[in-house]
C-alpha cells in the first residue's frame, strides 16, 4: 500500500475517492498549519531538519530520511494494512466480523475514546515547544522535532477518524482539538499529565520514557478494537511511538552515563559540582514522571473501561495472545488496595478492574528500562540503583489518591506514612524547586555538530546510520 504524495494530504486511504471527506480534511488543514505555527516549536520553523517521513506502511522500509522544514512536513493519513477477515476478538461481539463502520449504539463511547487519545497528541507538542532553545546537541534537537512532527501526525490520524466516521460532531471535535491548549486555564487539555509543563530536557526524556509509554499501552489496546479503522490507525501509530520511547530511554541513559563518568573522574558523588545531574536527582524525576503517568490509566475500578471492553471497543494489551475466553464474564483479577494502613491484594471482577491490568503491563515494561539504566551504572562500577517507586506513591487518581486514603500517604518504598511525615520528607522523593532550578540552569544550547552539553553523554550511534557529529539540523 503505497502512500500517495501527489495529494495535498498524503494518504493511503484513497482519499481522492471520497470527495466530501477530502474537502472536509482540506478545510481543516490550514487550521492545523496555523496551530503548528502558533503552538508548535517556538523556533527553527525555517531551518532544515533531518527528519523521517513515512513512505509506505509495511514493516520494513517505511521511513524516508531527508532534510525538511517542519512546516513543510508531509503530515498525512497512514493506516496499517488491513488484515483479511479480521474479527472482533473480545467482549460481547467476539467472533463477529470487525466493524468497518461505527456501530450506531457505540457511537458516543467510541468518539470519546478517539477524542481522549487525539487530545494528548497536540498537547505534548505544546508542552515541548520551548525546548528547542536549550537543546544539548543538534542530535537531540532533531529528535525533539521528530517526536513533535509525529505527534502532529498522530493528531491527523485521530482527526481522520473523526471526520471520516462521525459526521458533524466528529468535525466539531476535530476543531476543538486545536482550541484546547496544554495548561490553558480556560480550555485545558483533557488529561492532567498533558497540562503539566515540560520545562527542561531531563523532563523531556522522562516524559518520552514514561508518558509516551502510556501512549504505547493506550494505542496497543485501541489497536485491538473491533472498529477496524481505529485498529489499523493505532497499529501504524505504534511503529512511530517506538522512536519516542527510544529517545526517552537513551536520553535518560546518557544522563546517567555522564553522571557516572563524572563521579569516577573526580572521585566525588556530588556531580553537581562538575555540572552533572546526580543520580539521586534522577531518581526524583523518575518518581515524579512515573507516578503522574500511572494516573493516566484511570481508576482501578471503572465502569466505563469495563464497557469499552465488553462492547469490543478497547481490548487488553496483546489481547489475542492472552489465553482465556476474552469475555471475562466471571474472571477475577488481583488488585492492590490500602485497608487502613495495610496493603492487601484483593480479587475483583476482571472487567471492573481492567484498567489495573493495563497499568500492570505498563509497570512491567517501565521496569525493564530501569534495569537497563542500572546496568549502565553497574558497568561503571558505581554502587547505586534506580527504582520505580511504589505504585501508591504520589497518586492523584484512583484509590491511592490522597482524598480516598483518609489522609494517609505512601513513601516510594511503599510504607504508609502520615501527612506530617510526607510534608517533612517529600522533598527527598520528588524534585524540589531547587532541584528544578538547578536542572533548568544547566540547560544551555549546544549547536555545533558533534558537540554535547556537559551533563549528557553523546549517543552510542547516530540516527539512520549517520555519525554522531552529523549536521542533524542546519542552522545556517
Ligand atoms: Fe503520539
Ligand atoms: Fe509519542
Amino acid at each position: 500500500m503505497a502512500i500517495d504524495y501527489q495529494e495535498r494530504i498524503p494518504n493511503n486511504v484513497d482519499l481522492s475517492e471520497d470527495r466530501r471527506l477530502q474537502r472536509a480534511l482540506e478545510a481543516w488543514q490550514p487550521n492545523y498549519q496555523k496551530w503548528w505555527q502558533e503552538m508548535g516549536p517556538t523556533e527553527f520553523q525555517t531551518h532544515e531538519v533531518y527528519l523521517r517521513t513515512a513512505v509506505s506502511v509495511d514493516a520494513k522500509g517505511w521511513a524516508n530520511f531527508g532534510y525538511v522544514k517542519m512546516p513543510e512536513y508531509r503530515w498525512g493519513i497512514f493506516l496499517a494494512e488491513p488484515e483479511a477477515e479480521r474479527k472482533v476478538n473480545f467482549g460481547e461481539h467476539k467472533g463477529e466480523a470487525a466493524w468497518q463502520e461505527v456501530p450506531g449504539e457505540y457511537r458516543g463511547m467510541l468518539r470519546r475514546l478517539i477524542v481522549t487519545q487525539g487530545d494528548t497528541e497536540p498537547a505534548s507538542v505544546e508542552q515541548q515547544r520551548q525546548l528547542g532553545f536549550t537543546a544539548p546537541s543538534l542530535y537531540d534537537l532533531r529528535n525533539l522535532f521528530q517526536v513533535n512532527v509525529e505527534e502532529g501526525r498522530h493528531l491527523w490520524a485521530m482527526v481522520y477518524l473523526l471526520h471520516g466516521y462521525f459526521g458533524r460532531d466528529g468535525r466539531e471535535e476535530a476543531d476543538e482539538m486545536l482550541q484546547r491548549h496544554s495548561g490553558d486555564p480556560d480550555k485545558p487539555r483533557i488529561l492532567g499529565a498533558f497540562n503539566e509543563k515540560t520545562p527542561d530536557w531531563l523532563s523531556f526524556y522522562m516524559f518520552t520514557y514514561f508518558t509516551d509509554r502510556d501512549g504505547k499501552y493506550q494505542l496497543a489496546s485501541l489497536a485491538e478494537s473491533g472498529f477496524d479503522p481505529l485498529s489499523r490507525t493505532c497499529r501504524f501509530m505504534l511503529t512511530e511511538e517506538a522512536h519516542h520511547m527510544f529517545v526517552g530511554e537513551t536520553g535518560v541513559g546518557r544522563v546517567i552515563q555522564r553522571a557516572c563518568e563524572l563521579m569516577k573522574e573526580h572521585g566525588e558523588d556530588n556531580v553537581r559540582k562538575m555540572g552533572g545531574i546526580d543520580l539521586p536527582t534522577l531518581q526524583k524525576y523518575l518518581n515524579f514522571h512515573f507516578s503522574v503517568s500511572l494516573d493516566l490509566f484511570g481508576s482501578e475500578r471503572s465502569t466505563n473501561a469495563a464497557n469499552f471492553y465488553s462492547m469490543g471497543l478497547k481490548g487488553r494489551f496483546e489481547e489475542t495472545k492472552i489465553d482465556d475466553d476474552h469475555t471475562l464474564g466471571d474472571a477475577l483479577y488481583p488488585i492492590l488496595e490500602l485497608e487502613g494502613e495495610k496493603f492487601v491484594t484483593n480479587q475483583d471482577n476482571a472487567l471492573t478492574v481492567i484498567n489495573e491490568r493495563l497499568r500492570d503491563d505498563y509497570v512491567t515494561d517501565c521496569d525493564r528500562g530501569v534495569r537497563r539504566w542500572n546496568q549502565i551504572i553497574k558497568r561503571q562500577g558505581i554502587n547505586f540503583e534506580l527504582k520505580l517507586p511504589h505504585r501508591a506513591f504520589n497518586r492523584q487518581i484512583g484509590s491511592f489518591n490522597l482524598a480516598n486514603t483518609s489522609g494517609v500517604r505512601v513513601s516510594p518504598e511503599g510504607e504508609v506514612i502520615t501527612e506530617a511525615e510526607w510534608t517533612q520528607k517529600h522533598g527527598g522523593w520528588l524534585p524540589t524547586e531547587a532541584d528544578r532550578a538547578y536542572v533548568i540552569g544547566l540547560m544551555q544550547p549546544v549547536t555545533e555538530p558533534g558537540k554535547y552539553a556537559g551533563w549528557i553523554a553523546p549517543p552510542a550511534r547516530g540516527i539512520n546510520n549517520q555519525p554522531v557529529d552529523f549536521e542533524y539540523v542546519r542552522l545556517n
